[in-house]
């Protein structure tokens, strides 16, 4: 892309994550020339006392822009699948949210703290990873750098966010059921339903359709896309994906096996100097990450850090981020300033 002073851009997608991204956009001071809106329908949005004339999405749309931000919903129907090669054939670099290219080999997955330089290899889309899987290779990176892994088990606790904007709003309207204590059934009263349990009061563990061996969709695409970023497809990597009744803020434990030894402090040490990474360990004091506490917040942070005093080299860790910023918007941003740099 040749360089400018400001860059004409567009933000596909004005749900749960598009509305972060003109955030982002706006808080790290993108140099912005025009700023393109675009969903399915026209209209006027709102966002923290800021007017954005959203455009109905279309080929022509593209035209002249340099960066186009895709956070539309993903397949066949989706944003990117039809309007990302648009993009690209009138002279746009497309960074997108969803799932549908992140596996083309000709596509770089990125997080910028682990994988930069891929950056540069693109041939005009750049894929964000799916939030779960940022939040954990951001603190996967260092620890293989330094003393290599062999295995990952990860639990995550994923929040109704994590599912777009209907999903928050379904987790509204069941609180509100039940706070009236009139209900007999949550579900059956839902006005829009787009979770495929009940949420309030609950935990389920599927995100995603059920895949290859019983694993979900959003499993598979944490071990699939950590190979990937990390150039690694030894690791074994291994998760349950779970929904929690939380608003933001995905939580993961993590369990890894390394290939050489390292003291748990030493380990502690290592997370808390690794780009993007911030390590809240004190739980005696009752300090550890929370969701509660990183919404809104662009790093990754990492606590209970703990060595498993039965397997030799064996670590447990808690990882907790912010998954419509770190998760979605804002490394999404942090990808195309690397790519103006
Ligand atoms: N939520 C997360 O934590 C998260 C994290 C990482 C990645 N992602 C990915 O980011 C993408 C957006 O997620 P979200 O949570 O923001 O979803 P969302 O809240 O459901 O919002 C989707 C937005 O996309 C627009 N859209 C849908 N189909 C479109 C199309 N064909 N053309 C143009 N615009 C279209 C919608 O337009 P209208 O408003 O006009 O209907 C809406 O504004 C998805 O691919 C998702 O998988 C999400």
């Amino acid at each position: 892309m040749r360089k400018k002073t400001k860059y004409n851009v567009a933000v596909v997608g004005v749900g749960a994550v598009g509305i972060e991204m003109l955030r982002c956009l706006k808080d790290r001071k993108f140099p912005v020339a025009e700023l393109r809106v675009l969903a399915r329908s026209a209209r006027e949005i709102d966002v923290d006392g800021q007017k954005y004339q959203v455009q109905a999405i279309s080929a022509e749309a593209f035209e002249k822009i340099d960066i186009a931000l895709f956070a539309g919903t993903e397949g066949e129907k989706g944003a990117a699948v039809q309007f990302a090669p648009e993009a690209v054939k009138r002279g746009a670099i497309v960074i997108d949210n969803g799932a549908d290219f992140r596996m083309d080999p000709d596509v770089p997955l990125v997080v910028p703290e682990v994988n930069a330089k891929k950056i540069k290899k693109n041939k005009g889309i750049i894929a964000n990873p799916n939030c779960s899987t940022i939040q954990m290779v951001v603190a996967l990176a260092p620890i293989r750098k330094a003393i290599g892994l062999k295995r990952v088990i990860v639990t995550t606790l994923q929040a109704s966010s994590g599912a777009g904007k209907a999903a928050v709003d379904q987790l509204k309207e069941e609180l509100k059921i039940i706070a009236s204590g009139d209900y007999q059934n949550i579900q059956a009263d839902l006005a829009n339903k787009v979770m495929p349990q009940q949420l309030a009061y609950n935990v389920f563990p599927q995100i995603g359709g059920f895949s290859d061996n019983d694993f979900t969709t959003e499993e598979w695409k944490l071990v699939k896309e950590t190979h990937k970023i990390l150039g690694d497809d030894k690791i074994k990597v291994s998760a349950t994906t779970v929904r929690v009744p939380v608003r933001t803020g995905h939580s993961e434990a993590v369990y890894i096996e390394t290939k050489k030894p390292i003291e748990p402090d030493a380990l502690k040490k290592l997370l808390a100097e690794s780009p993007g990474i911030i390590v809240i360990d004190d739980p005696k004091r009752g300090l550890y990450p929370m969701p509660k506490d990183v919404e809104g917040k662009t790093e990754t942070y990492v606590g209970r850090i703990r060595k498993d005093p039965y397997v030799k080299n064996g670590f447990w860790f808690w990882v907790v981020a912010d998954n419509l910023l770190k998760g979605a918007a804002s490394n999404a941003v942090q990808i195309a300033e690397e790519l103006i740099r």
